[in-house]
């Protein structure tokens, strides 16, 4: 089996009702994308994305606590966004290791609850600017994916983002040089712990936009995009999907 190309939006702390619009139009535009299109909206639009684009779109979470139920306030269990219509999450995203202070090992367990919800973890690492200027990007990428990847992953409840902290929002992306070199890394690590590693659907995410994304789809073992400001709107997002 080939990785899966998967052209994903994460639309952040971004979108009421009226942003789903957005979905109308893209869905008009590319009615029959050459690869899967998933969006994470905010928690509040995920029910209703779903319901509007009737399955035509994947549609998943930004973040889901480890435990099933309980005392956790403002949390969200996996099962809890797989009943509002979600099939994805994102985990381990560097807004939330670095405003929650999430660390490899919650990222790990929550991995583990969305596969036992029947989810599909969108696990992200990526290193600092002060990490790659230390010449330290490509062990910091190794420690992450050891420790926020759980056993029990395979290429069909797992895909892997590789986003660079300093590339997020800034309009600065890696050279394909760079990025190849840590997509190259995932793709070794992932097979030598995991007898399908191969086939993990590996994502690039940092500044992807229209004018970018048929370049970074053309590196070995990028197989996709996590997308962030370039995913709000149809106008955006959808010459992304075209390229991929
Ligand atoms: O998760 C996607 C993200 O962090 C990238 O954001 O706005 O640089 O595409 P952006």
């Amino acid at each position: 089996m080939a990785p899966r190309k998967l052209a994903a939006g994460n639309w952040k702390m971004n979108g009421t009702l009226a942003a789903l619009a957005e979905i109308d139009r893209l869905l008009a535009d590319h009615p029959a994308p050459g690869c899967e299109v998933l969006i994470c909206p905010p928690a509040t639009l995920i029910h209703p994305m779903a319901a509007r684009s009737q399955g035509r779109i994947a549609v998943g979470g930004q973040d889901c606590h480890a435990k099933t139920s309980g005392a956790h306030t403002g949390d969200i269990a996996a099962a809890q966004l797989r009943d509002a219509g979600s099939s994805h999450v994102i985990l381990g995203h560097s807004e939330r290791r670095t405003d929650h202070a999430e660390t490899d090992e919650q990222v790990r367990a929550k991995a583990a609850a969305a596969h036992e919800a029947g989810l599909v973890a969108v696990i992200c690492v990526g290193e600092t600017e002060v990490q790659r200027d230390a010449g330290q990007t490509l062990d910091v990428i190794s420690a992450q994916l050891a420790g926020s990847v759980p056993d029990g992953a395979t290429a069909a409840n797992t895909v892997i983002a590789y986003e660079p902290v300093w590339a997020i929002g800034t309009g600065r992306t890696p050279t394909s040089d760079q990025i190849a070199e840590v997509h190259a890394l995932m793709r070794e690590r992932l097979s030598a712990r995991l007898g399908d590693g191969a086939d993990f659907a590996l994502l690039y995410g940092g500044s992807v936009k229209p004018g970018n994304a048929a370049e970074i789809f053309a590196i070995p073992h990028v197989n996709g995009a996590l997308v962030g400001g370039a995913s709000l709107k149809a106008e955006d997002f959808g010459p992304i999907i075209a390229a991929l």
